[in-house]
Order: structure tokens, then sequence, then C-alpha cells
């Protein structure tokens, strides 16, 4: 029912990304199955595939040797939004292994990753990855054309289709989709939703072919970014590098002939179903200590470093937390064939291993690390059940983290929120308290905050997170991009349609 008003004209959006929000595996008999892909943009995006009864076409996380090999149904326990996307409704994307290689462990991962979350230094530069990148862009341009040319079609033949791009893997998609359909008589509306920052031109500028990501983009009708910082960058970006003329007021930049709006468009997350989740989800935390909660991909962006040795500080400083609170952080493997991930994960490893040895007694340890992924149910008992939710990035596009936190905070009294100035959600979520990871000092202090806070500030700090974050959930984030599209049709104006 939360999505009965938003309906982009039933069963014409097509949505693209470089996931699918499923990954196929074989299982022991040997047949393809669906396992859950973990990630922000999986999170937003599935419920609103799954109600517009919209296309999904993306890479299933395998390299299929048969292009017709049929995508199985999801698991009858899948309790995800992902389990109502029906395989028909999928278009697997197929590229060459080499070529996908240097697309996204190269150029998505080594490349726009660290540039765009602004860390320069940990990005490469390779003009192999960057071809790479324009192949695997043209053939996912490809798979969206195919997918219109069957839409046209079909009984939805009036309709304009609707098609989302996500995400800085595809950023060169829209112009050869908007081309190819051109000249083939097909209308279309095309737009594009980046999940991470877009950086200040001047380090935007450090990528060699800056100016074919800026022309790729501009062949979207619009373009939407979490925060309104992000939007200026780009509009900024387009005109220093490509001379456009644009009206930074109003977000509009002129590009071949068109105006391309550019909107601030904060992603949310499907509230109520984490709050169902938290009613429902058993206890899993068997301990008398209080929990101070970490939820991220193991990612450099994340801060985790930075996180364990503020907690180590907070131990050094408040010697009276010792045996009565411990750090729970769950770190879910990402992208383990890129060097920098791969240097992360033996980091922390040792980091884990050096602050336990130094506090642990045969009654306690201070930190609880899982590596891996855990169920949404057990997620949403760590949510309800911690004290503290320690969310500090040293750069993060929204982090959806921190809004399912507050969602699942449904015990009086309730937790605490840290979050990083660094993250999207750190410009939204005022109440929380904003804690600069880079200066471990004053993290350990927030923890202490945190821990200590009084029950009254505490609730009243909740409310209002709680308030802001079900009002803007991720049905309001969708409809807001419709809008922003001209594409929102309501379910009066659909039932009219017939
Ligand atoms: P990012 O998009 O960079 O991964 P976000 O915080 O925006 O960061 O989104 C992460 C998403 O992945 C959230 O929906 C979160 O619930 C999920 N997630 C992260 N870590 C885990 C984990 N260990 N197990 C299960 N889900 C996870
Ligand atoms: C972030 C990105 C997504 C990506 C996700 C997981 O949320 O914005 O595009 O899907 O991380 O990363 P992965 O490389 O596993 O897809």
């Amino acid at each position: 029912h939360l999505y009965q008003n938003v309906v982009a004209s039933s069963g014409s959006m097509i949505v693209v990304s470089n996931r699918l929000p499923f990954v196929l595996e074989k299982n022991k008999e040997g047949n393809l199955c669906r396992k859950a892909s973990a990630g922000g943009l999986v999170t937003a995006v599935a419920p609103v595939v799954v109600n517009c009864k919209g296309l999904w076409v993306g890479w299933p996380g395998i390299h299929l040797e048969d292009p017709n090999q049929p995508i199985p149904e999801s698991d009858p326990n899948d309790i995800t939004p992902t389990a109502g996307l029906k395989s028909d409704k999928v278009v697997s994307v197929r590229i060459d292994p080499q070529i996908f290689d240097s697309y996204y462990n190269g150029c998505c991962n080594a490349t726009f990753w660290p540039l765009f979350h602004s860390m320069p230094d940990r990005a490469t530069f390779n003009g192999e990855h960057w071809r790479a990148y324009i192949t695997a862009n043209k053939e996912f341009a490809n798979c969206t054309l195919t997918a219109l040319r069957k839409l046209k079609n079909t009984e939805n033949a009036g309709d304009v289709p609707l098609i989302w791009i996500h995400d800085y893997h595809l950023m060169l998609a829209a112009n050869w989709i908007r081309q190819a359909a051109e000249d083939e008589n097909i209308s279309c509306k095309l737009g594009f939703f980046l999940h991470i920052p877009f950086p200040p031109w001047d380090i935007f500028r450090l990528f060699p072919w800056s100016d074919e990501i800026l022309q790729g983009m501009l062949g979207c009708d619009m373009i939407g970014f979490h925060i309104t910082d992000y939007c200026l960058n780009f509009v900024d970006c387009c005109q220093r590098n490509l001379g456009c003329r644009v009206d930074r007021k109003n977000l509009l930049v002129e590009h071949g002939g068109r105006t391309v709006r550019v909107r601030p468009l904060p992603i949310g997350i499907p509230f109520e179903r984490f709050v169902e989740l938290a009613e429902k989800a058993p206890k899993v935390l068997s301990t008398t200590q209080k929990i101070i909660l970490g939820v991220d991909r193991l990612d450099y962006t994340k801060g985790l470093v930075n996180r364990l040795l503020a907690f180590e500080k907070l131990l050094e400083k408040h010697p009276e937390h010792k045996e009565n609170v411990s750090l729970l952080q769950i770190a879910v493997p990402s992208r383990t064939d890129v060097k920098e991930y791969q240097e992360l994960k033996e980091e922390m490893d040792q980091l884990v291993g050096r602050i336990n040895g130094r506090f642990t007694t045969p009654n306690w340890s201070p930190i609880r690390y899982i590596y891996g992924c855990v169920s949404q149910n057990d997620l949403a008992a760590f949510y309800r059940d911690s004290a503290v939710g320690l969310v500090t990035p040293l750069r993060d596009g929204m982090n959806l983290v921190a809004k399912e936190f507050v969602a699942c905070q449904i015990n009086t009294p309730p937790g605490v929120l840290i979050v990083s100035p660094f993250a999207g959600a750190g410009e939204t979520m005022h109440e929380a308290l904003i804690c600069n990871p880079y200066e471990i000092d004053g993290a350990a202090e927030a923890i202490h905050r945190a821990l200590t806070m009084p029950d009254d500030e505490r609730i009243l700090r909740m409310n209002y997170l709680r308030r802001r974050e079900k009002i803007n959930d991720v049905n309001y984030w969708t409809r807001s991009f419709l809008a922003a599209m001209g594409s929102l049709i309501t379910q009066e104006d659909h039932d009219e349609i017939g």
C-alpha cells in the first residue's frame, strides 16, 4: 500500500544499474540460485522497481556462458524487497570477463570510487580501463535499447517509457540510448541518479577524460544527486570543463541544444519495513554490555580504521566503560579483487587483534567483529538493541545505515546516532551527534557523550530523526524523482488511463 500512488505508468520504467539486486550462484546441485547483494543502491532501488513493475537491466554477479540461460525466481524464504522481482522483469547483461574486470575493478572501483569520494591519491588512471568502461557502457546501452524496443511493441506502446540509469558505473550510457532511440523514432525520457558524492571541480578534472563523463551524463533529461553541494559541484564542472551556460540558482545546464535539470533528491529507506522487522525480530544479542554498532561494506571510505582507533581511545580515556561496553562491527566483504580493499581487510584484522589483545579480560572482549553479511532479521535486531549507532565515514554519498538504525529504534529509551559530517546523512540528520572521524580524540568524546546521554535527550533527538525519515522515505524519494522528471502518475491518473 505504501507505493500505491507511485506508478510510473505501470511497466514502462526501465532501471539500469551495474548490479542487479541479487547475485547468481550455483548451489550444491549445480543449479543457479539468487543470493541477496548488499549496498545502498540495491536497498533503495529494489522496492521502486518491484512496486512500479518495472524492468531491471543489470549484471547478475557471474559471467553466464549461455546468454539465454533463464534467471531463477527468488527463494520462497527471501524477505528482502528483491523477492518480488520476477525473472521476466530482469534483463541480465553479459560482458566479456576481461573487459568486465577492467571496467568494474579498474575504472569503476579503482578510479571513480576513490576520485568521487575526494581521495585522489587512492585513484589509478589507466587508458585501458577507460576503454573497457566505454565498451561496457555501450553494452548496457544496447541491452536497454533491446528492452525499450520490446516495450514499444507491447500494450504500453502509448506511454513514454522512463529510463532511469543509476550510479558511477554507467555515466556514458545515456547518450547512446538517446541517439539510437531518436534514430528509431522511439520516445523515452532519461533520468540519472548518482548514489555517491559528485566531487568539486578541482578533483573531478584530475580524471583525464572528464569532459566525456559530463557529456555522457548530460545525455539525460534530469540528473539527481543526494544533496545540493553535489549538484553545485556538477554544474560547476559543466561550466568550467565544457563551457556550458548554467543557471546555478535553478540548477539548469544547457548542452547540445537542450536544457538539463539537476536536482538534489536525498535518498530514503523503506522506513515502515524496518519498523516491522524491528518489531518482529527475535533478540540475538545475549549480553549485559551496551553495544556500539557499526554496519558497513568493508570499504576505506567508511572510516573503519579511524572508528576502531576512536573506540580504543575511549577505553583509554574513560576506563569506566571497560567491561560495560562492546563495539560490534559488521563488515560485509566488498570488491575483494581490488588491492585497496584487500589491504584494508589485512589492516582491520590486525587492528581488531591488537585492540582486543590489549583490553580483553576473561569475561569481556571489547570488539566483536563479523566479516560477513547478516540476515535482514538479525540486522534489525542489532539496530534495535544497540545503545549507539556509529556511522563515521570519511566520505559517503548518503549512508543508509544511519537511516535504518533510526527506523529500528523502537525501544524506550532509544539509542543514539553518531554521524559524520562528510556523509550526505550528516547534512540532513541534524539531531544526531555530529563527529569528525579524522579527529580521533573528538570521536572518542562523541562516543562517551552518546553512552552517557540522559534519557530525555535521547528520546527528543530520536523522535525528530525518526519523524524526518518516516516522511522522507524511499517512496518519497521515488515520487520526488518522478515528479522532477515530469513522470509522476498518481493512482487516480492511472485509473483514468485504464
Ligand atoms: P553503501 O551504499 O556504500 O554500501 P549504505 O550505508 O548507503 O552504503 O548502504 C549499505 C546497505 O547495505 C544498507 O542497506 C545495509 O543494510 C546493507 N549492509 C551493509 N552491511 C551489511 C551487512 N554486513 N549485512 C547485511 N547488510 C548490510
Ligand atoms: C555503493 C554503490 C553501488 C554499489 C554498492 C555495492 O552503494 O553506490 O552502486 O552497488 O556500493 O558495491 P558493489 O561494487 O558490490 O556493487
